[in-house]
C-alpha cells in the first residue's frame, strides 16, 4: 500500500480529557497518570507509553518508541473532568473502587480530591441497579445535551484548553429499542427535543461530543455513538469516534487464542466463559438487561474470528457461554474461567483451561490513557467518524455498517502501527519478507 504524508497538526496547550462516568476505571487511569507525574508508578500496558515501532527493513534497525515516533500529547498537558450519578472526587472514588491503596493514593491525594464530577444525565430505564443522586434535571433530552454542552465549554474556558477528548467510562446500560431516531442528525435532534426513549444517557454525552467536534471514545457496550446520526454528525464535525467495551481480561485472551486455533485448523466444539466480579461494575452487570448488553458483546468475537460460515466442519456446531457473577468479596480482582473443548487429528478431543486472576481497572486504565492520546492525534491528523484502527483496544470494534469487525488481536496490532506508519509517511510493512531472498 502507497504511504501518504498526512499533515498533522503540531500539539499546542493543553488536552482536555472528558469522562462521563468517573468510577473505578477512570480514577484507576487519572491516578496512575498523576502518580507517574511525581515519578511515583509507570503506566505499564501503553502502547502509546512503551511500545516501539519497527520502520523499513529488519537490518536497517529503525525501532523507535511510538512516542518518539508520532507527535502525541504528553501526559503533563492533561487535564481531567468528567460527570458522575455520585458526588463523590476522584480521591474517593479512588478509594471506594479499593484497586489502589490508601497508601499508595496519599502523595496524590490533594490533586484527585481536587476533581469532583459535574452532575450526570441520569435515566433509571437505563441503568437499574443504581440510583444516582448527583443528576441533571430538564425538561427535554435536548435540555440535558445543551447541559453537557455548556459544562464542557465552561471546562475548556476555566482551563484554557486547546484541545479536548472524550472517553466513556460510566456504566453499562440496557440496549435502546432500535429506532429512526438513531437514523439522522435531524431525527436524532427532533427524538432529543421530544424525549425519545430510545435515547439513553451514553448516546447524549455522545452527541455533545460529536456537536462540538470532541473526539468520542466508548469504553462500554453501550450503543452510544455507534448509530448512523452520530457517525453522520462525528464526520460533520471532524470528530474521530471509537468503540465499543474496553477489552481488557477474559476477551484479550480469547482474541489471542481463538486466532491460534483457527491459524492451525484445530476444531472447537465448545467455549465456557465465566467470571466472577465484585465491583460497582459487577453490581451494574447483575441486572439482566445490562448483563445481556455486556453478553452480547462479549460473545461476538468468537463467531467473528472462527468464521464458522466458511469452516463448517471444525466450527460450525461450536457452543459458546458467557456468565458473569457478581460476587462482592473479590471487589476489582475479577477472576475468570475458560473451559474450552476443542478437536484434532482424526477427531481426537482435547482441553484447554485458562484462569486469569486480573485486575480489571488496572488492564482498562491504559486502554483510556492510549486511546486518548491515540483519538486527539487522529484529530490532529484530520481523520474524522469512525476510527477502526483502535479496534485492539474495543470487545466489540465498530466498523463500517457493510463490514464485519476485525476481533483478531494480532490482525488489529498490525492495523494500529501501520496506521501510526502511513500518517507519518513511512513503507506499510506486510511481514511478507520476500524481497530479503530474491537476488
Ligand atoms: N474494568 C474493565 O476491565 C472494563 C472492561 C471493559 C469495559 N468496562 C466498562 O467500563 C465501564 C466503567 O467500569 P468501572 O469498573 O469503572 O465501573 P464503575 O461502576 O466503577 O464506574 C462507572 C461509573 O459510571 C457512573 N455512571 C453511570 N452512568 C452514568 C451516567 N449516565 N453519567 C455519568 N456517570 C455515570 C457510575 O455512577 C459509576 O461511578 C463499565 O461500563 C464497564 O462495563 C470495564
Amino acid at each position: 500500500m502507497q504511504s501518504e504524508n498526512h499533515k498533522i497538526q503540531p500539539c499546542r496547550g493543553r488536552l482536555g480529557v472528558l469522562l462521563p462516568g468517573m468510577g473505578a476505571v477512570a480514577s484507576t487511569f487519572i491516578a496512575g497518570v498523576v502518580l507517574h507525574r511525581q515519578g511515583m508508578g509507570r503506566l505499564i500496558g501503553s502502547l502509546a507509553e512503551m511500545q516501539t515501532i519497527r520502520l523499513g527493513k529488519r537490518y536497517e534497525g529503525r525501532s523507535p518508541l511510538i512516542r518518539d515516533f508520532v507527535p502525541l500529547e504528553r501526559q503533563e498537558n492533561l487535564v481531567f473532568g468528567g460527570w458522575d450519578l455520585f458526588p463523590d472526587t476522584i480521591y474517593d472514588a479512588a478509594l471506594k473502587a479499593g484497586v489502589l491503596s490508601p497508601e499508595q493514593l496519599e502523595p496524590v491525594r490533594s490533586q484527585l480530591a481536587d476533581i469532583v464530577p459535574w452532575p450526570g444525565v441520569f435515566d433509571p430505564t437505563y441503568l437499574h441497579n443504581l440510583t444516582g443522586t448527583h443528576i441533571k434535571r430538564g425538561e427535554t433530552k435536548w435540555d440535558l445535551a445543551r447541559q453537557v454542552i455548556a459544562d464542557i465549554e465552561s471546562f475548556q474556558e476555566k482551563h484554557g484548553l486547546e484541545r479536548l477528548v472524550m472517553v466513556w467510562c460510566g456504566s453499562t446500560e440496557i440496549l435502546p429499542q432500535p429506532s429512526p431516531v438513531h437514523e439522522s442528525v435531524e431525527a436524532l435532534e427532533r427524538g432529543l427535543k421530544e424525549n425519545a426513549a430510545e435515547i439513553p444517557p451514553s448516546m447524549i454525552y455522545a452527541y455533545a461530543a460529536a456537536r462540538l467536534g470532541v473526539p468520542y471514545a466508548n469504553g462500554a457496550p453501550n450503543l452510544s455513538a455507534d448509530i448512523p446520526a452520530l457517525v453522520e454528525l462525528a464526520k460533520a464535525n471532524g470528530a474521530p469516534i471509537a468503540g465499543k467495551d474496553f477489552k481488557t481480561g477474559q476477551t484479550l485472551l480469547k482474541t489471542v487464542l481463538a486466532p491460534a486455533l483457527k491459524a492451525r485448523m484445530l476444531g472447537l466444539q465448545g467455549w465456557y466463559s465465566t467470571n466472577i466480579l465484585g465491583n460497582r461494575d459487577g453490581e451494574v452487570l447483575d441486572d439482566p438487561g445490562a448483563f445481556r448488553t455486556k453478553e452480547k458483546s462479549k460473545l461476538s468475537a468468537l463467531s467473528s474470528i472462527l468464521e464458522p460460515q466458511l469452516y463448517q466442519e471444525l466450527y460450525g456446531d461450536h457452543v459458546h457461554k458467557v456468565r458473569i457473577d457478581y460476587y462482592p468479596p473479590r471487589g476489582d480482582a475479577k477472576e475468570s474461567w475458560d473451559s474450552i473443548d476443542i478437536f484434532g487429528w482424526l477427531d481426537k478431543p482435547m482441553q484447554i483451561k485458562v484462569n486469569f486472576l486480573c485486575r480489571d481497572s488496572i488492564l482498562a486504565a491504559p486502554i483510556v490513557y492510549d486511546l486518548v492520546l491515540f483519538l486527539d492525534l487522529a484529530k490532529r491528523a484530520g481523520l474524522v467518524g469512525i476510527q477502526e484502527w483502535l479496534s485492539f483496544y474495543f470487545k466489540h470494534p465498530q466498523c463500517r455498517s457493510d463490514l464485519y469487525p476485525e476481533h483478531d488481536l494480532f490482525i488489529q496490532h498490525l492495523k494500529l502501527k501501520n496506521t501510526l506508519r502511513l500518517l507519518m509517511g513511512e513503507e506499510v510493512l506486510d511481514h511478507a519478507g520476500l524481497d530479503y531472498y530474491t537476488p
